[in-house]
């Protein structure tokens, strides 16, 4: 009767979902036909956010919800993030059709990305978000956050790589994303300039809430200026990669601190609001600031303790997490207080947290597959499978869509609805479990 009255109201919330009766609760030996069923439906979501009707080419909005809460804005930590998960779709794929229509929507957002570098807005390069026309925000707002010209250079210099396997296309590389000139007109550069010379001044974290030093902001400006350094040098500026590599030493040095003995802080003096310190950003660092060389990796004692810590703490914090169903259900920290709509209310998991976290396992699976027994390297995958499962468990059970979190008590969708990141995560931990 409850599902059929939300359903004639035309709410989108599945009644499975609720607590006290859980959906045919998810297995993880359902995890692999899940994945299968829902990989189309994520990326068929994913691409409606990109450059929609109203907007200008190569926007990404962060969600297609106007009001409560109003996320149609292009976030460039958003935007950076789904658009890697776009470079990845173009890497995989041998088809020519749908290497181009990939390619139109890079060569879109690098454009858009370019207008955003030059555009008046209050805080310059760390500008966080951007109307969907290209102007700057200009309300009050966290700003500057300094991990979205990193992470917007990280996804153009994949792009940037990918392109240069045709000679054809240098001529666009060396004019559009990166031109070895000072100054420079060009996209990746501007930022790798803007990410070696500023990434000592603090700025808001992620989540736009604190300002200070963060170990995130920090692993992806390392990561951005370690690959950053790699095209300079492919692309005969070797006094510019020698410059973003000595920084980046620097930046090791200034990450290590983070470390508070028993788990990596998310940020350098713990704020007061945020006493634990404890948050999925250095999960989301050890991510995306991935630089396969072995800094903070997968399988860091440091990085395993923390994600320890932090599973912990979410499982005992939130009681859908014993309502029975598989998978511990993740959210950003421990005291948040943003529900998807308010700030002053009672935080909970998010899908991207559950995302994030399957994504660490297959990786860890995968890193250390040569060191470690298959039964050891089984259990990881088994563990990532859960944290899929617990996001399939919530998500709309009729059409696989996935908003921003999920109620922690009832488990049912919250806050902003079809988030593009929601869906970038969930196609990003897919293609790691595949080795
Ligand atoms: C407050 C949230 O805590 C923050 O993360 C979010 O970005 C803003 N509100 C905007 O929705
Ligand atoms: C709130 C999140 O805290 C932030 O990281 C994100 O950029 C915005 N929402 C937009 O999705």
């Amino acid at each position: 009767m409850f599902s059929v009255i939300l359903f004639l109201l035309g709410l989108n919330v599945s009644a499975e979902t609720f607590e006290t009766s859980p959906v045919p609760s998810v297995m993880t030996r359902d995890v692999p036909a899940m994945i299968q069923l829902q990989k189309p439906r994520a990326l068929s979501y994913l691409l409606q956010n990109i450059s929609p009707a109203d907007t200008a080419l190569g926007v990404v909005v962060a969600s297609p919800s106007k009001s409560e809460p109003d996320y149609y804005y292009h976030w460039v930590r958003d935007a950076a993030l789904v658009m890697a998960s776009v470079q990845d779709r173009l890497e995989k794929t041998s088809e020519s059709r749908e290497r181009q229509f990939y390619e139109k929507k890079l060569f879109d957002f690098a454009a858009f990305s370019r207008r955003n570098q030059l555009a008046r807005t209050l805080s310059g390069f760390g500008e966080p978000k951007f109307f969907v026309d290209g102007r700057g925000f200009d309300g009050p707002w966290g700003r500057p956050q300094n991990d979205g010209p990193a992470l917007r250079a990280l996804t153009l210099i994949r792009f940037a790589k990918h392109l240069l396997k045709d000679p054809l296309n240098r001529k666009y590389v060396v004019e559009h994303l990166y031109d070895s000139k000072l100054p420079t007109q060009s996209a990746i550069k501007a930022d790798l300039e803007y990410v070696s010379h500023h990434w000592r001044a603090p700025s808001f974290d992620l989540w736009e809430e604190v300002f200070g030093e963060h170990f995130y902001t920090h692993m992806v400006q390392r990561a951005s200026l370690v690959e950053g350094a790699k095209l300079a040098e492919m692309l005969k500026d070797p006094e510019a990669a020698r410059f973003y590599r000595t920084e980046a030493i620097k930046l090791e040095a200034k990450l290590k601190s983070y470390w508070n003995g028993r788990y990596i802080g998310a940020t350098r003096t713990p704020s007061e609001n945020k006493p634990s310190n404890l948050d999925l950003a250095v999960v989301l660092g050890v991510l995306h600031g991935d630089t396969q060389d072995g800094f903070y990796s997968v399988n860091s004692p440091q990085v395993r303790a923390s994600v320890q810590h932090l599973e912990e703490a979410f499982y005992n914090l939130y009681r859908v997490n014993r309502n029975g169903q598989i998978g511990i259900a993740i959210g950003r920290y421990p005291e948040d207080t943003y529900d998807g709509v308010q700030t002053n209310s009672l935080g909970n998991p998010w899908f991207l947290g559950n995302h994030a976290l399957a994504e660490y396992y297959y990786k860890l699976a995968k890193d250390s597959s040569k060191k470690i027994s298959p039964l050891q390297r089984a259990e990881w995958m088994q563990k990532g499978d859960e944290f899929l499962a617990r996001s399939f468990s919530h998500m709309n059970q009729s059409n696989g869509s996935f908003s921003e979190q999920f109620h922690r008590t009832s488990g049912y969708m919250q806050g902003a609805r079809d988030l593009t990141w929601s869906y970038a995560s969930f196609l990003t931990a897919t293609e790691a479990r595949q080795f």
